[in-house]
């Protein structure tokens, strides 16, 4: 009788941690699954087919990822996800925030995560070395703001503009959880604008430029409300932009 009674105390005692466990995120989580780039090191990748180069190696400490569907043709680059894997005995309930910087799927997978990503989702580093050498993992995964802390949007005159009359650029530590979705540079003497489309990846880019110093405005599309707003970059690109040079846009999102 005694163990009986026990018993039944041991289950009202750890009943309410079973209660706690899943319905936190039910509502905003997807279940998924996550496999990692064999060769990458501790750093993310500057390959990727966002365009991002050296910027997507170092980008968020490295902990970035590769997207199949989430990609969505470019639009997906830049954005930002929790991931947390399910293997409550070996992962953190918290996980891994990480960036898209690439495109890519392997079998059933939303994410390819850099290596250093994929091991921070372990408890421990002993626990990320075995998530590691399971190779692909049951996840979670939920969109989430940006945040980049002392960053501006910034424009990002890309290498491939070094011929004449052609302009390629990316735009660099937007926050936030809405997607850029189309871009208009503006000539500011007579605010002619021109509708840029992105070339690839993250990278927009354009034959004929206008000339002289340069309005950006940037459509916002998705998030929480959905809208569809347009926004005007408080700080102009010069009219003697250079290749390889980044500019300081004087705007954030939140
Ligand atoms: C003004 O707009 C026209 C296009 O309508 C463009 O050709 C011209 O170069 C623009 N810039 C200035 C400074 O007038
Ligand atoms: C961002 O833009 C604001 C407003 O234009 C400016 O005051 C601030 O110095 C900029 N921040 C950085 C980190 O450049």
């Amino acid at each position: 009788m005694a163990l009986l009674t026990e018993l039944i105390f041991l289950v009202f005692l750890f009943l309410p941690l079973f209660l706690c466990r899943s319905p936190v995120r039910a509502d905003t989580f997807t279940h998924s699954r996550a496999a990692y780039y064999p060769n990458s090191d501790q750093q993310g990748t500057s390959d990727g087919a966002c365009g991002y180069k050296s910027f997507g190696a170092t980008l968020n400490g490295g902990d970035v990822s590769a997207a199949s569907n989430l990609y969505r043709n470019g639009v997906g680059c830049g954005a930002c996800y929790q991931v947390i894997c399910t293997d409550s005995s070996l992962c953190s309930t918290d996980g891994v925030r990480i960036v898209i910087t690439d495109s890519g799927s392997s079998s059933d997978t939303d994410f390819i995560l850099s290596q250093k990503a994929f091991s921070k989702m372990g408890q421990t580093a002993d626990a990320g070395a075995s998530l590691l050498s399971l190779g692909a993992v049951d996840i979670e995964y939920q969109r989430i703001p940006c945040s980049w802390p002392g960053k501006n949007i910034t424009f990002k005159v890309d290498e491939a503009s070094d011929f004449p009359g052609y302009l390629a650029f990316l735009l660099e530590y937007q926050q936030g959880d809405k997607d850029i979705t189309a871009v208009r540079l503006c000539e500011t003497e007579n605010l002619t604008c021109k509708l840029i489309d992105r070339s690839h990846g993250a990278m927009w880019a354009v034959n004929s430029p206008p000339s002289g110093p340069l309005s950006i405005q940037m459509l916002l599309s998705g998030g929480d409300d959905g809208d569809e707003t347009w926004v005007v970059a408080t700080n102009n690109v010069p009219e003697s932009w250079k290749t390889g040079e980044s500019y300081d846009l004087g705007i954030q999102l939140n």
